[in-house]
């Protein structure tokens, strides 16, 4: 007996649909299929009827022109973020050919051009500000990566909370976060701005943070509304190359990638953004189904959609029509809001006077951009959230300051801690070595938006805050973080900031060389420049880019304990660091006050306590690698001479870290999980329990996971699948019981009928301290 929900049944109808159209037909007439389509209308159709009438009346004084002026986002002021900038930008907004701005903040700054839209368009419409406020806004915590480690939702929704608090006080009302695509790639520099590769998490971390922006009201001028991007599956990008092709099943679409998307959208984020990639066959920005039929039709999204950067001009390579083309097929495809392309403003009056949109289907688009300045207040008081005040007293405050310190201890994950080499005594000479040792601009990360790399505490200052002069400093920097030509011309062209050093590679090797023999012990920092992650910064080589691993081995001859801080927007490869090194330290780009963190960790007045949210590989060859993988019809067996299984001649089938790995200061031991009972059936529930205790030498936090494996079904499952997860606080010595609640809810998927059901059998349950150090027990679904 299934249970199915009737709503995917329709969603299974449209996806064909749409496949059958697009492999049936070329890629101009499947726009030319699109432009005949039967418009969406949506009229006054909230629950807000004071807001359906004030936006109807308003709506009737509008001419065709100010209406297409509301359905354009240019981008002007402090940051560029793509590759076009917008022009004539105030004689726009006066015009009424503006909706929205975005890379403008600071009260004074945003309240000129709010000004020149009260005061001098026709009908004053106020104007929306929006900002890649990515993981903080002035106080930045760690990349989100970082930032989805601490397996911590009170401390993600804090953060996000915090970047509101700030970007409302610099003017601005909209973010372009979360960002909640799952990437399984570690080649994709933006593997660094979400929460990694699993659903599930990925899902309570992007509520958190919609929360933490929006809260409940919007209305409020502490709040922002978010931006739930890149819709849809962006993360999925073919061989990790940003901007690539996405091409996946139905079922892998639904079980694996959409999750998270869905949940931000439950939890009220206020609008979405598009993706730059096609989905069966169909550019997002221009994909009906998806824009249409899936996001609104059956999950019932009120908000508005706005595209990426000038994603409506590059359906044009895409291959699916001329600049007219496509800005029709992006508003017939359910687009509310063109984000710098200006194709909307130059191409939407023609293309109703050709009959191929109509005056409805922009009235659709401009309701709901009208819709969410309503919904911000922005009508009420379109200053309300400039407050010269605050711009001044809200910034990077002490308390702001220390949730960054608290928060980024938090996101940084132990992988390897061999003999207690960590805590680091707290007497003694240490080698500080490495580019990032000293260094702050990196510390921030890619996407800081307004944070000030200068206000950043670099390792060496933390440390000497945190321990004074009961450590003794023995500096050098070792080498440089890449010594390639041309990815530093690249990364300086833009604002990498890489400051090299002119020495040969081998003075520099020599001089920590010496700095090593002259200390106790090594604390290397090593890893990415921020540029090497985020944004059109895919990498083929993971490993420790330049000279650093010939650094770490030179390092390693002085036999010296050798400790290695990473800070890294991907997972890299470590392979000879995981062999050699005592200990090794993920920090990510731990933000503004990532050196105190640091020192906080590694002498020990915070015992670490973050897990990986995504597979570490040991070789760039395994890419793409997850947990939640397929099992084969030949899986390796360890038989060494059995050839036809599935594995690789050079290198194991296992990950050098798996997802959920990461390491204590003390140490947990687990009991075999008991189940409440051994059968469940479909409304009833299951609990799942285990005893945690802590049996080391210090008090600890652990994050107490539980993966589920559907062991028969329709379709193949995979292997385990995260289900929750708790982290628990455990004095030393103490132990407690972790319950689980299980319902038949918790095994639906996705069938090859896209009926979303959970099937009769047998399931296996895992609990335990990571993906891959587990007990099993076992129950049916009758
Ligand atoms: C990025 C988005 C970002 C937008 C605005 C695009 O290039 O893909 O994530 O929000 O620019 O800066």
């Amino acid at each position: 007996m299934k249970k199915t929900s009737t709503i995917f049944l329709l969603l299974l109808c449209m996806g064909c649909a749409q496949t059958a159209s697009t492999s049936q037909e070329p890629a101009a007439s499947e726009s030319a299929a699109q432009t005949t389509m039967p418009a969406t209308s949506v009229p006054a159709r909230s629950s807000d009827p004071e807001m359906d009438r004030f936006i109807t009346d308003l709506m009737a004084k509008m001419s065709l022109d100010e209406k297409i002026g509301q359905l354009n986002l240019v981008s002007v002021g402090f940051d560029v973020t793509g590759p076009i900038v917008s022009e004539n930008v105030d004689e726009n907004i006066k015009r009424g050919n503006v909706g929205g701005v975005f890379n403008t903040y600071t009260p004074i700054a945003v309240r000129k051009l709010q000004e020149l839209a009260v005061n001098s368009s026709r009908h004053k419409i106020p104007l929306i500000f929006g900002y890649d406020v990515i993981h903080g806004h002035r106080t930045i915590f760690p990349i989100p990566l970082g930032l989805s480690a601490s397996w911590d939702l009170q401390a993600i929704e804090r953060s996000a909370r915090i970047a509101a608090e700030e970007a409302t006080a610099d003017g601005l009302n909209w973010v372009f976060s979360p960002m909640v695509d799952i990437a399984r790639d570690a080649r994709w520099g933006r593997i660094a701005e979400g929460a990694g590769e699993d659903p599930f998490l990925g899902s309570r971390i992007a509520e958190a943070m919609v929360q933490g922006y929006q809260l409940d009201n919007m209305k409020d001028p502490n709040t922002v509304m978010a931006c739930v991007k890149h819709f849809a599956l962006y993360g999925a990008a073919e061989a990790g190359r940003d901007y690539g092709t996405v091409d996946m099943s139905m079922q892998r679409m639904f079980n694996e990638f959409m999750p998270p998307y869905k949940a931000a959208l439950d939890a009220g984020a206020g609008s979405v953004m598009t993706s730059f990639n096609e989905i069966n066959g169909v550019p997002a920005t221009g994909n009906r189904w998806l824009m249409t039929e899936l996001l609104r039709e059956q999950w019932g999204f009120d908000g508005f959609v706005v595209t990426d950067y000038t994603a409506i001009n590059e359906m044009i390579a895409h291959g699916v029509g001329n600049e007219s083309e496509v800005a029709a097929l992006a508003l017939k495809a359910g687009v509310d809001m063109d984000m710098v392309g200006e194709l909307f403003l130059k191409e939407l009056k023609a293309n109703v006077e050709r009959g191929t949109v109509t005056e409805e289907e922009i009235n659709t688009a401009c309701r709901r951009v009208l819709e969410a300045k309503y919904k911000l207040g922005l009508f009420e008081d379109p200053f309300r959230y400039i407050n010269e005040e605050r711009g001044k007293t809200a910034m990077l405050t002490k308390e702001h300051r220390e949730a960054a310190r608290e928060i980024a201890r938090k996101s940084m994950v132990l992988l390897k801690n061999d003999k207690n080499t960590l805590p680091l005594k707290s007497s003694g000479s240490i080698a500080l070595i490495g580019p990032l040792a000293r260094n702050q601009r990196d510390l921030i990360g890619n996407w800081s938006g307004a944070g000030d790399w200068k206000q950043a505490v670099s390792v060496e200052q933390g440390i000497r805050n945190v321990m004074g002069n009961k450590v003794k400093i023995n500096y050098a920097k070792g080498a440089n973080l890449t010594d390639d030509a041309q990815m530093i011309r690249r990364l300086n062209a833009h604002g990498g900031e890489l400051e090299l050093d002119k020495r040969s590679s081998e003075a520099m090797i020599k001089e920590a060389v010496q700095a090593a023999r002259n200390s106790d012990v090594i604390v290397a920092v090593v890893g990415e420049s921020q540029g090497m992650s985020g944004e059109a910064a895919s990498r083929a080589d993971i490993g420790l880019p330049g000279q650093q691993l010939v650094l770490l081995k030179a390092l390693k001859q002085t036999g010296k304990p050798l400790v290695i801080v990473l800070m890294n927007g991907r997972p890299l490869t470590l392979p000879w660091e995981h062999e050699n090194a005592n200990a090794i330290l993920e920090t990510w780009f731990a933000g503004t006050e990532a050196g105190n963190a640091i020192a906080d960790v590694l002498f020990g007045s915070y015992n670490p306590s973050g897990k990986l949210t995504v597979t570490f590989p040991r070789h760039v060859g395994q890419v793409p690698i997850f947990y939640n993988a397929k099992n084969t019809g030949r899986p390796f067996n360890g038989e060494e001479l059995n050839k036809y299984t599935s594995r690789y001649m050079d290198v194991p089938n296992e990950p050098l870290y798996p997802f959920g790995h990461g390491l204590s200061y003390t140490s947990f031991t687990y009991s075999k999980p008991k189940l409440s009972k051994a059968s469940m059936t479909a409304g009833e529930s299951l609990e799942v329990s285990v005893e945690v205790r802590n049996t080391g030498n210090y008090d600890g936090e652990e994050v107490v996971q539980l993966y589920v494996q559907d062991v028969v079904g329709s379709i193949t499952r995979p292997v385990k699948e995260l289900k929750g997860f708790q982290k628990i606080m455990l004095k030393k010595g103490e132990s407690r019981t972790v319950t689980f609640k299980l319902t038949a809810d918790d095994l639906k998927f996705y069938n090859n009928q896209m009926e979303y059901v959970y099937e009769p059998g047998e399931f296996k349950v895992y609990v335990g301290t990571s993906s891959s150090e587990l007990q099993e027990a076992g129950f049916r679904l009758n």
